[in-house]
């Protein structure tokens, strides 16, 4: 699969985003070392801060399914600017997979890739707490 098709599966799931309060769909697309791709959208909830991110949803999925080894994750969202990953999602991307490639775009299908140790500098990780 190509960059731009991991894009383009992200963007697919933005219909399935429950988005009441914010208004702001986002999809995701990681890629399981496997070549598995787990999809996640946002969902929202009344008591806000229990509102889980699109890059989270497709994690746990992936995790709960038994893969924990990642290559590739695409972000996506109908905004002007390129939807950038929340550092709660980092973090936890950060977990299972520092060298993860991360695919971020706009509504227009543009995407910038940058790996996730860019994003996430001196994350804390699992070797932190020896
Ligand atoms: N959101 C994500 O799904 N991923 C991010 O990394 C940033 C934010 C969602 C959460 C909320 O449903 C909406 O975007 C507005 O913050």
């Amino acid at each position: 699969m190509t960059d731009q098709e991991l894009v383009e599966r992200a963007f697919t799931m933005l219909e399935r985003s429950y988005v009441p309060y914010s208004h702001f769909p986002v999809g995701a697309t990681l890629e399981g070392a496997d070549g598995v791709v787990y999809t996640g959208c946002n969902v929202e909830n009344s008591a806000f801060g229990s509102t889980i991110c699109a890059e989270r949803t497709a994690l746990v999925k992936a995790v709960s399914e038994g893969c924990r080894k990642f290559t590739r994750l695409a972000v996506v969202g109908n905004s002007t600017d390129y939807c950038w990953p929340c550092g709660a999602c980092r973090q936890m991307l950060y977990e299972f997979a520092p060298d993860l490639e991360v695919l971020v775009a706009r509504k227009d299908h543009q995407f910038v890739k940058f790996p996730l140790r860019a994003l996430l500098p001196h994350g804390f990780a699992p070797e932190s707490l020896d």
